[in-house]
């Protein structure tokens, strides 16, 4: 709770308040220097954080580090993969180093291998995988120990789309197993379409954090872009408009497209209303659409804000 970090006379994380229930994939997303690296060191009890509290499985993880450790894995963003050994042998190592041995050792490097979709590259060297093969080979060793929570820092990092998609399935695949999967990225696109909640964060702040759609709507401004299409002129249609007060930014997209834009603050009986009106006065509605945002639109709208900070 409150989880704040400082290097010195920098301050990374600040007021931190993250909740992330069993069983979710978990996106943290931010530019670079927002600070989820040094968050997700805190969960992998790899830093105590200069403030605050850290609970992992209902285990508080600054008491008893040990503890949670074995219940979770953590990939840093480069994990590295040696070359002159096969998959499966890679697995092995790190299998035996974790106490399994013989028929259970094998079916557990199976296990992991299925949960990844590479269980035909067993034989194959690592050094001929792909990069995207690779980062899943390295998110098998990491299923080994059973861990009911995954911390990946920015897996997704370098992959193409193809094998963003592969990533995505795996990660569906061990959350729906009951483990907790969290993942940061600096790019939302990249991850977004993985997550079933997600958090953004800017400067050292969580500023939204919840369920895909509840960011959304949450981050939205208050109000709604509307985009209007008529038949014949858009002159009345354009009157009536002006003189409601909970219309504004009134744009006359192309006359000849009939496509008024404007900004509609209210609510949906509001805008019910609204259509009465203008029906009523002899606009011959064709179209009358909300714009809905994306995460995507909110996630610029964020990093603009920041940028013109800047300047
Ligand atoms: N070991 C460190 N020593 C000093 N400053 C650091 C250290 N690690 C990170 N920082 C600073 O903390 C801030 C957050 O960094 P980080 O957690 O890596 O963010 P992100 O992973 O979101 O890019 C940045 O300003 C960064 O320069
Ligand atoms: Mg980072």
């Amino acid at each position: 709770m409150d989880l704040r970090v400082d290097y010195g006379e920098t301050n990374a994380v600040r007021d931190l308040n993250l909740e992330v229930p069993r069983g979710e994939v978990y996106g943290l997303v931010g530019p670079n220097g927002a600070g989820k690296t040094s968050t997700f060191k805190i969960l992998a009890t790899l830093m105590e954080p200069t403030y605050g509290e850290v609970e992992l499985c209902g285990i508080d993880a600054l008491l008893h580090p040990e503890e949670v450790r074995h219940r979770l894995a953590y990939m840093p963003d480069l994990a590295p993969v040696p070359s002159d050994l096969k998959c499966g042998e890679f697995l092995e190592m790190f299998a035996a180093a974790y106490g399994l041995q013989g028929v259970e050792k094998r079916d557990r490097i199976t296990e992991c291998l299925e949960a990844v979709n590479l269980v035909e590259k067993r034989k194959a060297f690592c050094r001929t995988l792909s990069r995207g093969m690779m980062q899943r080979l390295v998110l098998a060793k990491s299923l080994l120990h059973k861990p009911q929570v995954m911390i990946l820092d920015e897996p997704a990092s370098g992959l193409d789309p193809v094998a963003r998609s592969g990533l995505r399935k795996s990660l569906r695949k061990i959350a729906d197993d009951g483990r907790t999967v969290i993942i940061s990225s600096h790019i939302l696109s990249e991850l977004a379409d993985m997550c079933t909640s997600v958090g953004l964060m800017k400067k050292g702040e969580l500023v939204a954090s919840g369920p895909v759609a509840d960011v959304v709507s949450q981050m939205s401004r208050p109000h709604r872009q509307i985009e209007l299409r008529i038949i014949g002129s858009t002159e009345k249609t354009e009157a009536l408009l002006k003189k409601s007060d909970r219309v504004s930014n009134l744009i006359v997209k192309d006359q000849t497209s009939d496509l008024v834009e404007f900004d509609f603050e209210g609510n949906p009986e509001d805008q019910a209303d609204l259509i009465r009106e203008l029906v009523e006065s002899g606009c011959r509605i064709r179209s009358f659409e909300e714009r809905h945002s994306t995460i995507e639109d909110i996630f610029l709208e964020l990093s603009e804000a920041d940028h013109h900070h800047d300047e």
